[in-house]
């Protein structure tokens, strides 16, 4: 066949240069050869059954191109798609691994089939510093046309600008002006000092002044007057220094002593704007004392101890305004709950949990209930959630995450649900999950692009989260993420 076409086209080439059809018996070999050669082909073609088309000027056809920003949909899990239609309609938002897979199934499968054959090709973009989207190329080849589709997918996570500094253990705080004061934290080798400022609308980091004390598992509250109070935590041992940042300046100011080194406790500012801090582990022993920073005065107080010492404990501000504080781990971990009032300064016990954990999560929901996520009890890792109600007291089951995890972060969405990130589950997860408290059911959204544990979360003014550092599988990780919602 090679030949023969290269035969051809010499002939025809000859022909025209040397301009010799003027003389017959040139013109009867032609005819003789040209209609021996066309014979040669069809008999050959029905030897071989081949039919014979001109592929290479099949038709091109763009179906559609569909610019889809599709966010909170569930991951649609590669095995249900199964057609091409299905592919293209499935209105989810799908990580670049599962788009893989997904174009993996459809090759194989749509390319057995002798009358079409698929072929998808994906391809990661990021459009601007803040979207990242897949764009799906699906060229189907039938009947010798050629079809192509094109679709863009909006992914939930995308990089934003690294920090400066890998960190773990670390804290988030939204300045008034909507910057995010990034704290302290460890990178592995060393406990930090260095503290870092996230500008959300340039998406630049900028290195601000270092604390007066390296801190990780320190906590940190803003005042009414958006300066950051950041209490304890440990550099070797826990510390028992308070320092005080001004955004304005950018200065670190050390502020009184507490009257207990406290690390992996609680710091919360209250309505009076006095910050209370809870419990912890002072290096030898886990506290129930806790104290009241009262800015004005520039004192701690020693206040009502709780019923429980507690450290990786969590406290929430009830919509009463009261405080819900749950699990830890004393010597054990801890199943009880206490609700504080800062009026009469009395800690209650309330009802306990159905599991003891700690390093889980609260997050306070629209309805006023509290949410706590995961955990542990120093054995066995949760995928359990339960849910307080304020009003009764009564503690109940809500829907199980997907997987279990300890060390993952939690935050409530500007829409009410809620979004649980990485942590560990026997190895480091990349995975979130949002819950719904309409339906109390947990399903999973987007991988992140990294896995993740001893990160932090934080709301931006926009609504997105931005997740910083934490331990990826080799080192302390200077990433960032965002998730749109
Ligand atoms: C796909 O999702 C978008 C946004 O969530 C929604 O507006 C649209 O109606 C959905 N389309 C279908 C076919 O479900
Ligand atoms: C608090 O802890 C201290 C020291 O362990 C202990 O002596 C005290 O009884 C505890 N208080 C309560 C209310 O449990």
């Amino acid at each position: 066949m090679h030949n023969n076409q290269v035969y051809i086209e010499g002939l025809i080439v000859n022909d025209r240069t040397r301009k010799c059809w003027h003389r017959r018996w040139v013109k009867i070999v032609c005819i003789v050869l040209i209609t021996f050669l066309i014979l040669a082909i069809i008999s050959f073609s029905l030897v071989v059954g081949l039919v014979i088309l001109a592929p290479n000027k099949a038709e091109t056809t763009t179906i559609s191109i569909v610019a889809e920003t599709l966010t909170t949909a569930a991951l649609v899990p590669s095995t249900t798609i199964t057609s091409i239609t299905e592919l293209i309609t499935a209105n989810a938002t799908l990580d670049l691994q599962s788009i893989m897979s997904i174009s993996t199934i459809m090759s194989t499968t749509l390319q057995s089939t002798t009358e079409t054959s698929v072929m998808t090709s994906t391809e990661s973009q990021t459009t601007d510093m803040q979207t990242s989207t897949v764009k799906i190329t699906t060229t189907l080849k039938q009947s010798g046309k050629i079809q192509q589709r094109f679709q863009y997918f909006l992914l939930e996570w995308s990089y934003t600008a690294r920090m400066n500094q890998g960190r773990q253990e670390h804290t988030t705080s939204i300045l008034p002006d909507g910057r995010v004061l990034v704290i302290g934290g460890s990178n592995r080798a060393t406990v930090l000092r260095s503290v870092e400022l996230y500008d959300p609308s340039s998406e630049i980091w900028m290195v601000t002044r270092n604390m007066n004390s390296a801190r990780q598992n320190h906590a940190a509250s803003i005042l009414n007057d958006g300066k950051v109070l950041v209490t304890g935590g440990q550099d070797g041992n826990p510390l028992n220094s308070v320092e005080l940042y001004d955004p304005t300046t950018g200065a670190w100011t050390i502020v009184a002593n507490m009257a207990y080194a406290r690390s992996l406790h609680t710091s919360t500012l209250l309505a009076n704007g006095k910050v209370l801090v809870t419990g912890g582990w002072d290096g030898s022993d886990v506290l129930n004392s806790t104290e009241l920073y009262d800015p004005l005065t520039n004192t701690w107080t020693i206040r009502s101890t709780m019923n429980d010492a507690r450290h990786s404990h969590t406290i929430s501000t009830l919509s009463n305004g009261k405080m819900l504080v749950v699990g830890g781990k004393g010597i054990d971990a801890l199943n009880t709950a206490e609700v504080y009032d800062p009026s009469s300064e009395i800690w209650t016990n309330t009802n306990r949990m159905n599991y003891a954990r700690y390093f889980h999560t609260a997050s306070l929901l629209a309805d006023g209930k509290i949410l706590v996520v995961a955990g542990w009890n120093g054995f066995q890792l949760f995928d359990s959630v339960e849910l307080y109600d304020p009003t009764t007291g009564i503690w109940s089951n809500t829907g199980s995450l997907n997987i279990r995890r300890q060390y993952s972060t939690t935050s409530l969405l500007t829409n009410g649900k809620v979004l649980v990130t990485g942590g560990y589950t026997g190895y480091m997860l990349d995975s979130a999950e949002l819950y719904d408290p309409s339906t109390g059911i947990w399903a999973y959204v987007d991988h992140m692009n990294e896995a993740r544990i001893f990160h932090a979360a934080c709301i931006l003014n926009d609504g997105r989260v931005l997740i910083t550092g934490g331990y990826g599988n080799v080192q302390s990780l200077n990433t960032v993420e965002l998730f749109k919602l």
